[in-house]
């Protein structure tokens, strides 16, 4: 029996939830999407802390047994506080550079994140221990968030948004793009399209899976089993909840 909280600072989390919720159809999963305060992005660390927090006892109110941080910029500014103040197993994901270099041909990687998320130690660090062997190159999602929570996959002026983030990666040379924010995978689709109209080969690294197969294995490791007597999912926010529930159709 588990209950599965997960949240983010806005719908973007869906992507991950969507994988969870494939692994583990007979979960219970309660989602929370913090959307009254979204961006976290560009707030301070201390904000997103204690969002974070909030957001956790909210979820274990509710009877979570475990706790996923759907979010790259949470996880960042968050997550060992979130580990050493709630007695339950916190999962959290960053930046997939690792598979990044192991498969790009070019040598050079690019991360599309937020800027808190870039800034982060956990980041730097990892972004260090690669940088003798590949080339990685950064970009924050300028407006990427926006067009997600109000459900503008697509269009001339998505388009615009996402190019002008994108184009300095590509003309890089980068093959192999990390999505460092759980928002930026609905965007994929555009993204892909952007790169193959210049004739370009790039793949974009979503974390979900790896994040959802990691949960399974957290829950196996504390005996946890994931099927739950009244499975299902629940979509909670702190701001109006019609761009969520659009989302997750
Ligand atoms: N979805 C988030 C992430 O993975 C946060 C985006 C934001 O609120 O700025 O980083």
């Amino acid at each position: 029996m588990a209950v599965i909280g997960i949240f983010d600072s806005g719908s973007g989390g869906l992507s991950v939830l969507r994988e969870v919720v494939g692994l583990a159809p007979g979960a219970r999963c309660i989602y929370y999407s913090d959307n009254a305060n979204c961006p976290y992005g560009d707030k301070s660390v201390q904000f997103i802390r204690e969002r974070s927090l909030a957001v956790c006892r909210e979820l274990v109110g509710r009877g979570a047994d475990v706790i996923v941080v759907a979010c790259n910029t949470a996880t960042s500014a968050a997550i060992g506080q979130l580990r050493s103040s709630l007695d339950l197993p916190v999962v959290g994901l960053e930046p997939a550079v690792k598979p990044a270099v192991a498969i790009t041909r070019s040598g050079v990687v690019g991360v599309l994140a937020t800027a808190a998320t870039l800034k982060g130690e956990k980041y730097l660090e990892n972004r260090q221990r690669y940088a003798d062997r590949v080339r990685i190159v950064e970009r924050v999602g300028r407006g990427f968030v926006e067009l997600v929570e109000s459900c503008r996959l697509d269009g001339d002026y998505a388009r615009k948004v996402v190019s002008d983030s994108l184009q300095p990666l590509l003309d890089e040379g980068a093959d192999v793009v990390v999505l460092g924010c759980t928002h930026y995978p609905f965007l994929m689709p555009l993204m892909e399209s952007i790169a193959e109209e210049q004739g370009r080969k790039v793949r974009f690294l979503d974390p979900a899976p790896a994040v959802a197969r990691h949960l399974m294995e957290v829950l196996g490791q504390h005996g946890i089993d994931p099927a739950d007597a009244h499975p299902g999912v629940e979509l909670l926010s702190s701001g109006p909840d019609d761009s969520l529930r659009r989302l997750y159709e």
